[in-house]
C-alpha cells in the first residue's frame, strides 16, 4: 500500500453523495445514452470526470468573494486580481475570461487562418476544437515515451524539439500562426514539462519568429515537478519556478478552474500591445468588459487568492501525494496507467485491460460506463471517443495511439477512504474484464464529439 499523505485542511462545511443502486445506475445509463456526459450528478457517487470547476475553495476565497466588488469597469476586484496576475504571470496585458476556452477563441479568432498549423506537445480538446472551427490544424509535436503508458521518465510531457523543428521548416513559419504547449499535459497522462525543454521550445519558436503561448492551467503543479525533479530547481519556490516559465512565453491561454482553485473563470494573458487592442475588442463583443469578463467581481477574487494557494507548497505536496496513492495502488492491482502518476489526474489504459475489445469499438468507453455501472464512479474516456477524427483532407478516420480513461481528482474534494473505495471498484472490474463488450457510436456532432454523442453496446445488434 504505497503512503498517503494526510490532508492539509479541516473539513468545514458538508456536501451529501450517495450510492444509488446497480437497477438505478443501469437505467441511469439507458437514459444517458452510454454517455457518462449525459448522467444527473445526483446519481453519482464519486465523481472523478473532471478537476475542471470541481475543487473545493478556501475559507480565504470565500471570504475574498464577499469583497467582490461588482461595478462595470475598472472595479477594486480587477485590480487585485491584476496585482497577482503581475506577481505570477508577468504578462503586460491579460483579460479575465468566463473560462479557459473563451480564451482560446478569442485567440483562434484573431490568429488562425484556415490550412494553418498549431503545433503543441498534445493539444486538449477544446483547444484543439478551437483551433479546428477556424479551419486550422492542431498538431502534436510530444516526446515518444509520451506514448508508451508504462515508461518513467520525469517530463513525459516534454516536446520533442527536433520534431518541432522539422514541422516548422517543412511547413513554413508563415504557416503557423503561433505555438503552444500545454502544462501540464491533460492529454497524456497529466504529465509535465521541463524548464529545459520550455526554454527550448521558446527559443525554437523565438528563431522562427513564431509567437508562443503557453496553455497554464496546471501550472502550479508543473511548476511543483519541476521543484521535486528538475537539477536547479529545488530551492526555487514554486511562485519563483512559475514567474521563471512565464517569462519564456509571449502570452498565455488559463482555465482558472483548475490551478486557480475556483469553480469559473479564466484569462488570456499576453505581451504584444497591437493583439491585445483586438483580444479586447473580440472580448467586449462576446464576454464583457475587459476589466470583468464574462465573471462576476466576486469570482476575480476568488481566482486572485487560488492561484496563490494553488503554489503553497503544504497543498502541493498534498495533492501530488492523494493522486499517486490512487496511481500507484491501481497498478499493485494490475491495472496500467500511464507511469507515472500525475497531480490532476490518473489515467488508465483501457486498451492494455481490455484486449479483446478492438479500438474501434471503444474500450475505454467500456470501461469508463463499466466504473460507473459496478461503483457509482465517473470517470471519462479521453481516447477514440474524445481524439478521433475524420482527417480534411483524406477523409480517412484518425485513431489516438492512446484509448484512456481519466480519472480526475478534483481539489480538496475526496479523502483517502473515497480513493481506497475506487481502487476497489476498479479491481473489481479489472478481474472480470474479459467479459467485457466494446461499444459502438449511435450519435455523433461536428467537433468535440465525446460530450454529447450516444452510443449503444456492439453486441445488441450483433
Ligand atoms: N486546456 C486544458 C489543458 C484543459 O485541461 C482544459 C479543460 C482547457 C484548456 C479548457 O478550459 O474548461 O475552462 O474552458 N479541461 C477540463 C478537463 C474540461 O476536464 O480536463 P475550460
Amino acid at each position: 500500500m504505497s503512503q498517503y499523505k494526510p490532508e492539509p485542511f479541516r473539513i468545514k462545511m458538508v456536501e451529501p453523495i450517495r450510492l444509488i443502486s446497480r437497477e438505478e445506475r443501469k437505467k441511469a445509463l439507458v437514459e444517458a445514452g452510454f454517455n457518462v456526459f449525459g448522467l444527473r450528478s445526483e446519481d453519482v457517487y464519486i465523481d472523478l470526470m473532471t478537476d475542471s470547476g470541481t475543487s473545493a475553495m478556501s475559507q480565504a476565497q470565500w471570504a475574498a468573494m464577499m469583497m467582490g466588488d461588482e461595478s462595470y469597469a475598472g472595479a477594486r476586484s480587477y485590480y487585485r486580481l491584476k496585482a497577482v496576475m503581475d506577481e505570477i504571470f508577468g504578462f503586460k496585458f491579460f483579460v479575465p475570461t468566463h473560462q479557459g476556452r473563451a480564451a482560446e477563441n478569442i485567440l483562434a479568432a484573431l490568429l488562425v487562418r484556415p490550412g494553418q498549423y498549431v503545433p503543441s506537445n498534445m493539444h486538449f480538446d477544446t483547444t484543439e476544437g478551437n483551433i479546428r472551427a477556424r479551419g486550422g490544424r492542431p498538431v502534436n509535436l510530444i516526446i515518444d515515451e509520451a506514448y508508451d503508458p508504462a515508461t518513467r521518465v520525469d517530463f513525459k510531457g516534454n516536446m520533442d524539439i527536433a520534431k518541432l523543428r522539422n514541422f516548422i521548416q517543412e511547413k513554413g513559419a508563415d504557416n503557423i500562426p503561433l505555438g503552444m504547449i500545454t502544462i501540464t499535459n491533460n492529454a497524456g497522462g497529466g504529465q509535465p514539462v521541463s524548464m529545459e525543454n520550455l526554454r527550448q521550445v521558446a527559443d525554437t519558436y523565438r528563431e522562427f519568429g513564431i509567437p508562443f503561448f503557453i496553455d497554464a492551467c496546471r501550472f502550479a503543479e508543473n511548476a511543483y515537478f519541476i521543484k521535486l525533479r528538475e537539477p536547479g530547481f529545488e530551492n526555487d519556490s514554486p511562485l519563483e519556478i512559475a514567474q521563471k516559465i512565464f517569462s519564456l512565453a509571449d502570452g498565455a491561454t488559463m482555465s482558472a478552474k483548475k490551478d486557480g482553485i475556483v469553480n469559473i473563470g479564466g484569462f488570456l494573458a499576453l505581451n504584444d500591445e497591437t493583439l491585445f487592442q483586438s483580444v479586447r475588442n473580440e472580448l467586449i463583443m462576446r464576454e464583457g468588459f475587459p476589466t470583468y469578463g464574462g465573471l462576476a467581481g466576486r469570482d476575480l477574487d476568488a481566482m486572485a487568492v487560488g492561484f496563490k494557494e494553488a503554489l503553497e507548497v503544504p497543498y502541493l505536496e498534498y495533492r501530488l501525494a492523494q493522486t499517486a496513492y490512487l496511481g500507484e495502488n491501481l497498478l499493485e492491482n494490475g491495472i496500467q496507467i500511464i507511469e507515472p502518476p500525475g497531480a490532476h489526474a490518473i489515467y488508465l489504459d483501457a486498451m492494455k485491460l481490455l484486449p479483446q475489445i478492438p479500438q474501434k469499438e471503444l474500450p475505454g468507453q467500456a470501461l469508463s460506463l463499466a466504473l460507473y455501472l459496478e461503483g457509482g464512479i465517473r470517470a471519462v474516456e479521453l481516447g477514440t471517443v474524445a481524439f478521433g477524427y475524420v482527417d480534411p483532407e483524406t477523409g480517412k478516420e484518425i485513431l489516438p495511439k492512446l484509448d484512456l480513461v481519466r480519472m480526475a481528482i478534483p481539489r480538496r474534494v475526496y479523502t483517502q477512504s473515497h480513493m481506497d473505495y475506487v481502487v476497489e471498484v476498479a479491481a473489481r472490474i479489472a478481474s472480470q474484464a474479459e467479459s467485457m463488450k466494446g461499444y459502438r457510436i449511435v450519435y455523433q456532432p461536428k467537433l468535440l464529439r465525446h460530450f454529447t454523442a450516444r452510443f449503444e453496446p456492439v453486441n445488441e445488434r450483433g
